[in-house]
């Protein structure tokens, strides 16, 4: 039995039940798991250690966001303690805004190193979801890698889940380097392979095998609305800008696209504007981005997860053999690299929960508490990529909020790692503007007619009353719009 995909013979003997698997892990242990951006995640062996209901206090660290069948159950069964780096499901969402769990939102490209500083502790285990395991029980990730070798690593015991929905063929296109070893990192382009195809693992740190035929809940996109082609339009007219000034070649630098709605369509507006021979350099590629290599517009994609709806992933799966060769999935720390990103020079696009006048971002936080998702990989690419572009719709919950604010009421990415705003209304360019000129864009360019004539208002104001007239603020006033919302249940006057 599976002898194509548990290649030592030993191994087939630890093959257990997800019952058998969920007893093993107790109270208060720390535990890994795989997954990123609700791919690649172990599904049945969360859902028994919720469905037992024993383990309490469990420390939870994965790649990025999972599921439901992790995320969602754990949470729901109250067994989730602290949870690091990131997360995107509604149940943990609201446990850790109830107060229940601990939650520290890390950049993604920072979390492996943090694993291997010993700032967790050694983990009592890990539990990965694989489609193979080799015979010195090196395990091949399924179509995520994320800091699961980070987390192996620093794991008594490994607990697999065998997943016979992926096809083997997935073997030989992950990409395993540990950048924490101090070594320059030879990628001189997005589709350079430097390192080994498996997680380096040993036949006696599996404790189990679980296995799973069915390929699970897959993420699901908003289709493509009026508001985010417009800020794909935006998008593409500014780019081609770029290329016609030649400040970018023709086929553009690689581009990393973030999560979520806005990103997916902005990289389906890339198909049929024009582009050619693309490549990404990023941390989570998305329906659309596949989708362009189907086309011939995309050449090649490197990321740490391929995270696909379930139509996504049936028309993957039936292309496989001829896209295969053009993805490459590596650990999050090396898709996340400042060194890569920066000799890249990539173009980043990443979704903003709100931005102020001056160009500084939140990505995370509702009304400065209530926490979203979390950072993510967004930070590590801002900071360090050739142009970082935020998008967001002007305005959010049917116009109730105004996503352009006088002061961010929490702050991700600074306005020094900020390069481009862009919503439907329109795109600022802030490369090169002192704050006053930034503010005066923004509010030009990005507000919500519903509310620029209250951005004008509070910046006029702010310059006549601030003490400095550098970055003029009038710190009673900056967030009237986000208290009126908490009070009236909108920022409109
Ligand atoms: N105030 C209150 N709610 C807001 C808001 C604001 N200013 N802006 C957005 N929202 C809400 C939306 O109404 C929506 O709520 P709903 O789920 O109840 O409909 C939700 O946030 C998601 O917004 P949506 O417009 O659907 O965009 P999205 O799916 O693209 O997600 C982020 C946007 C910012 C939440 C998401 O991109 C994210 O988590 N980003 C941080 C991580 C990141 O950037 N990673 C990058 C590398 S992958």
């Amino acid at each position: 039995m599976y002898e194509d995909r548990i290649l030592n013979s030993a191994l087939r003997d630890k093959i257990m039940s997800a019952d058998e698997a969920a007893a093993l892990i107790k109270a208060d242990m720390k535990l890994g798991f795989s997954g990123f951006t609700s791919a690649g995640y172990a599904k049945l062996i969360p859902t028994a250690i919720a469905a037992k209901g024993e383990a309490k206090n469990l420390t939870c660290i994965t790649g990025a966001s999972t599921g439901a069948e992790l995320d969602g159950e754990l949470a729901k069964a109250g067994l989730m303690g602290r949870r690091y780096p990131f997360q995107s499901n509604k149940d943990s969402r609201n446990a850790i805004n109830a107060g229940a769990v601990n939650y520290a939102d890390i950049h993604l490209g920072m979390l492996p190193r943090q694993v291997r500083q010993d700032v967790f502790g050694d983990l009592d285990y890990t539990i990965i979801e694989c489609c193979m395991i080799l015979e010195d029980g090196s395990l091949v990730p399924t179509l995520t890698v994320g800091a699961t070798n980070a987390l192996v690593e620093k794991s008594k015991k490994v607990l697999v889940e065998l997943n016979t929905s992926v096809p083997t063929g997935v073997y030989g296109m992950h990409d395993i380097f540990n950048p924490d070893e101090g070594h320059a990192i030879p990628i001189e382009h997005s589709n350079d392979r430097i390192g080994t195809k498996s997680i380096a693992c040993g036949v006696d740190k599996i404790a189990g095998i679980v296995i799973n035929e069915n390929r699970g809940e897959c993420p699901k996109f908003k289709p493509v609305d009026d508001v985010s082609q417009r800020i794909a339009d935006h998008i593409i007219e500014f780019l081609r800008a770029e290329v016609k000034k030649g400040h970018l070649p023709e086929n553009l630098y690689p581009l990393q696209s973030g999560v979520g709605a806005v990103a997916n369509a902005v990289l389906a507006g890339l198909s049929g504007a024009g582009f050619k021979h693309l490549s990404m350099y990023t941390e989570v590629v998305q329906d659309s981005a596949v989708e362009l290599l189907y086309d011939g517009i995309m050449d090649n994609l490197s990321t740490t997860a391929v995270s696909l709806s379930e139509e996504g992933l049936s028309k993957f799966y039936d292309n496989f053999d001829n896209v295969k060769d053009k993805i490459i999935i590596r650990p999050q720390d090396l898709s996340n690299h400042p060194e890569v990103i920066r000799r890249l020079k990539l173009i980043s696009m990443n979704t903003a929960i709100e931005a102020d006048i001056y160009g500084n971002v939140n990505s995370t936080h509702i009304s400065g508490s209530k926490m979203m998702n979390g950072i993510g990989g967004s930070g590590d690419f801002a900071r360090n990529a050739g142009i970082s572009i935020f998008m967001t719709p002007s305005v959010a919950k049917d116009g109730a909020i105004s996503s352009i604010v006088p002061f961010c009421s929490h702050v991700d990415s600074t306005e020094h790692d900020v390069c481009v705003i862009v919503t439907e209304q329109g795109l600022a360019d802030l490369r090169g503007l002192s704050p006053k000129e930034r503010a005066k864009l923004i509010i030009e360019k990005c507000a919500h007619p519903d509310y620029k004539d209250e951005l004008m208002e509070y910046f006029n104001h702010a310059c006549k009353t601030a003490p400095a007239k550098h970055t003029p603020h009038d710190l009673a006033h900056c967030f009237d719009m986000h208290e009126r919302f908490i009070k009236t249940g909108t920022m409109k006057k």
